[in-house]
């Protein structure tokens, strides 16, 4: 049997009369932009995070882009964020024509270090974007003590993490603006591209309401710029669905992790959740030597892996201009050397796990071995 790194068919195969339900009630009625689904699933979304407003976006890219726009981040100011991350975080950043400002993560958890926050920020600084990478929320408490001080907006880049918990709160409940990605293979996806922004301001959900319909306020009036950014109908229709399982697929994915650790303990570097913190693990990220031998070894036993993130946003050739060389953030430099995600999804069952551990097991005994 095929292992797959994240197994969306397997999901489809289990609700599949619920989601081709709403689908082809789509089908019927025809409003395939902003149709009814979308306000409907805004509302839960709104209800299951915990906060007042919900504004379902086209993509996670798009919803950082939207808050962004909201907030009047204008060419020229900072925006403090990772540069462990996936290159959407800074890209948007860098799309205003912002200045992203990189500040290295904490090796345990791989989010933003906080400590090393406050000596970034200038009188140019506007926002600081943390990332909840692979699933586990960043240290949002002390994240938003440095912004309250600076009077920063604290944008999270929850595209891992929708559904993880910080202190018994909801991922993109933490902060000014929450956003989230609905990419299919994470812990809530879609057929397609969506996304969403979170909040709790009245006059920041308007505006972005107003931004992902080109700055229009009703039909054919735009008091503001902003672009085509909508969730569509069928997307929504199909996140209705698979929001009535979230939680028993947030519960598989944390059985599944917990057990990767317990049976991966002692041969790799499993993730480490910070007590106040219940992931989503969007990955499941563990950390070896000589990745690429051990990538080839797994699969060659047919188990697929991949690498969040090879290599660092400060490294990548579209942030040259920046110029930070190697060396400028060892932390996230050794971690992208060093990174590599397992198969993970709510439908792996325990036989194949065993069948991965298994391998990866002996795939790193090999090399200690050579
Ligand atoms: C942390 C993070 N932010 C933003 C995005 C962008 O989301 P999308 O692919 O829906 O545009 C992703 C996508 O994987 C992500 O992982």
């Amino acid at each position: 049997m095929t292992i797959e790194l994240h197994d969306v068919r397997a999901q489809y195969r289990r609700l599949k009369p619920r989601i081709d339900a709403r689908m082809h009630a789509v089908l019927e009625h025809g409003q395939f932009i902003m149709g009814p689904e979308v306000a409907e699933l805004e509302a839960k979304l709104a209800a299951f995070v915990g906060v007042k407003h919900c504004i379902g976006v086209s993509d996670g890219t798009k919803a950082l882009l939207v808050a962004m726009m909201a907030l009047g981040i204008d060419p020229g100011d900072e925006v403090i964020t990772t540069p462990f991350t996936f290159i959407a975080t800074g890209e948007m950043i860098a799309l205003l024509r912002a200045k992203p400002v990189f500040v290295d993560i904490d090796p345990r958890t791989y989010n933003l270090d906080p400590a090393k926050i406050e000596a970034a920020v200038t009188t140019r600084t506007r926002a600081i974007m943390p990332v909840s990478l692979y699933g586990q929320c960043a240290d949002m408490d002390a994240i938003n003590a440095v912004a309250a001080r600076h009077g920063l907006a604290v944008i999270e880049d929850g595209g891992q993490s929708f559904g993880a918990l910080y202190h018994g709160r909801r991922s993109c409940a933490l902060s000014t603006i929450g956003t989230t990605s609905f990419f299919p293979t994470k812990a809530l996806g879609c057929y397609g591209d969506g996304g969403a922004c979170f909040t709790d301001d009245d006059a920041l959900a308007e505006r972005m309401r107003q931004i992902r319909v080109h700055g229009q306020s009703k039909r054919y009036y735009h008091p503001i710029i902003g672009i085509n950014a909508r969730l569509d109908t069928l997307q929504a229709a199909v996140l209705l669905a698979k929001v009535e399982v979230l939680a028993e697929d947030l519960a598989a994915r944390e059985r599944i992790g917990r057990r990767y650790g317990e049976k991966l303990a002692g041969a790799v570097r499993t993730p480490y959740i910070e007590p106040h913190n219940r992931s989503v693990y969007a990955q499941y990220t563990i950390e070896v030597d000589a990745r690429t031998d051990v990538q080839a070894r797994l699969k060659a036993e047919g188990v697929p892996t991949a690498v969040h993130y090879p290599l660092p946003l400060h490294l990548q050739p579209a942030f040259a201009g920046l110029g930070l060389g190697e060396g400028s953030f060892p932390k996230s430099e050794a971690a992208a050397r060093r990174v590599m995600s397992l198969p993970m999804h709510p439908d792996l069952d325990e036989a194949t796990q065993d069948r991965i551990v298994a391998a990866v097991r002996s795939a790193v005994a090999v090399r200690t071995a050579a």
